[in-house]
C-alpha cells in the first residue's frame, strides 16, 4: 500500500487506517471472551500483513480492551512493533457509578490518560495522540500545558484532534508550539458535512491530514446496515449502491473499495480509516489505493449522495 505524510509531521503511514474500535466484537469489556480476543488480534495481524500500517485507537474502545488487544498483537509480531504507526485517543470519561457521561481536557486528565493508554499498549510513545471530542469547557492553554509535558517526557511525538470544527481547531492551534497532524472526523458519501462546512479546507490549508471515521457509513455502504452509530441509522444508500456497483464492475472491485477511492481523491488527502474486522474484507478494501477515479466519475456518486440536483 503507498504511504503518505501526516500532517507536517516526518512520520509515513499507509494510505488507508486500520481503526480498531470493533475488533473486540462488544462495546462491553466484560463480555469479550477469549473467541473474541482471538478474532481481535487476527484482524490486527491481517490488516498489517495487507500493507495497514497507520493503526487508529481509543482508550474507551471496549473501555480499554482495544487498547490491550493491539498491545498483545504488538507482542507476537516484532516487524508489527517495528513499522505500527499508533494513533490513540481520549477525553471521553468512561463514567464511574453515579457519574455523569461527559467530556474531559483538563490537563490531569488527558495526562492520566495517556499513561493509562501507554501501558495497555505495552509501549513508551505514541505516534499520535487524539482529543476525542471537544470538550464544551476546553481551555486551549491548559491542553496546551498537557501537551507540553508529554512530549518532553517522550510519551507522545505528535497530537491531533477528532470532531473539532474549524474554529475550534484554529483555538487550539493557537496556544500550541506544534501544528496538530490529524483531525478525525466522519467522512462517507452518507456524511458530507466536512467538504461544506470548511473542515476539510482548513485541513487542506494548513496541512492537517483528515481522517475518514465511518467511512462506509458504518457498514451501509458495504453490505447494509451494521453495527451503526445512532446518528446513522437514518442513512438512505440505495441510489449511492447502484452507482458504486457501476463502478466497481468497470474496476473490477467491489463497492466498498469504489466508495473508499471517492475519499481518496480529495486534495485534502484524507486517509480513510476503515472499520471491518474481517480479514477478507481488510484485503477487499486494500484495493481502493489502486484505483484512480476520474473527475466523472467522482461527480457521479457525489450527486447520487446529494439531496438536491447541482447549482
Ligand atoms: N473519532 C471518532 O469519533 C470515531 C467514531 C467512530 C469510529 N472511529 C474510528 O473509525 C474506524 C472505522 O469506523 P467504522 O467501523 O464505523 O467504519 P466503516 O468501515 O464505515 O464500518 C465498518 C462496519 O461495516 C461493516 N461492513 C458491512 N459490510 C461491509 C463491507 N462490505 N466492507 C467493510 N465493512 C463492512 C463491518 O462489519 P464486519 O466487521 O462484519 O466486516 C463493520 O461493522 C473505527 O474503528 C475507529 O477507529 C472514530
Amino acid at each position: 500500500m503507498k504511504e503518505v505524510r501526516i500532517g507536517k509531521s516526518t512520520l509515513k503511514g499507509s494510505r488507508l487506517a486500520f481503526g480498531c474500535w470493533r475488533i473486540a466484537g462488544t462495546w462491553e469489556a466484560r463480555k469479550v471472551n477469549a473467541k473474541a480476543r482471538e478474532s481481535g488480534l487476527k484482524a490486527i495481524l491481517a490488516a498489517y500483513e495487507t500493507g495497514y500500517t497507520l493503526f487508529d485507537l481509543a482508550d474507551i474502545y471496549c473501555e480499554g480492551i482495544s487498547e490491550e488487544l493491539f498491545g498483545l498483537a504488538l507482542k507476537q509480531s516484532k516487524s508489527l512493533k517495528k513499522s505500527a504507526l499508533i494513533a490513540t485517543k481520549c477525553g471521553i470519561r468512561i463514567p464511574e457509578a453515579g457519574e455523569t457521561y461527559r467530556y474531559d481536557l483538563s490537563a490531569d486528565y488527558i495526562i492520566q490518560s495517556c499513561e493509562n493508554s501507554l501501558q495497555r499498549l505495552g509501549v513508551d510513545c505514541l505516534d499520535i495522540y487524539q482529543l476525542h471530542r471537544p470538550d464544551w469547557l476546553m481551555d486551549p492553554n491548559e491542553v496546551a500545558k498537557a501537551f507540553a509535558k508529554l512530549k518532553k517526557t517522550g510519551k507522545v511525538k505528535h497530537f491531533g484532534v477528532s470532531n473539532f470544527k474549524p474554529s475550534q481547531v484554529s483555538l487550539l492551534q493557537s496556544a500550541l508550539k506544534d501544528s496538530l497532524v490529524v483531525n478525525q472526523i466522519e467522512i462517507s458519501l452518507l456524511q458530507l458535512a466536512s467538504f461544506e462546512d470548511g473542515t476539510l479546507d482548513q485541513c487542506q490549508q494548513h496541512k492537517i491530514t483528515p481522517m475518514a471515521w465511518s467511512p462506509l457509513a458504518g457498514g451501509y455502504l458495504g453490505n447494509g446496515k451494521s453495527n451503526v452509530l445512532p446518528s446513522q441509522e437514518k442513512y438512505k444508500p440505495i441510489k449511492i449502491r447502484r452507482r458504486l456497483d457501476s463502478l466497481a464492475r468497470e474496476f473490477s472491485t467491489s463497492r466498498s473499495a469504489i466508495a473508499l477511492a471517492w475519499l481518496l481523491k480529495h486534495p485534502s488527502g484524507i486517509i480513510p480509516i476503515i472499520g471491518t474486522t474481517k480479514p477478507s474484507r481488510i484485503r477487499e478494501l486494500a484495493e481502493a489505493d489502486q484505483i484512480d477515479l476520474s473527475h466523472e466519475q467522482w461527480y457521479t456518486l457525489l450527486t447520487s449522495a446529494l439531496k438536491e440536483d447541482l447549482p
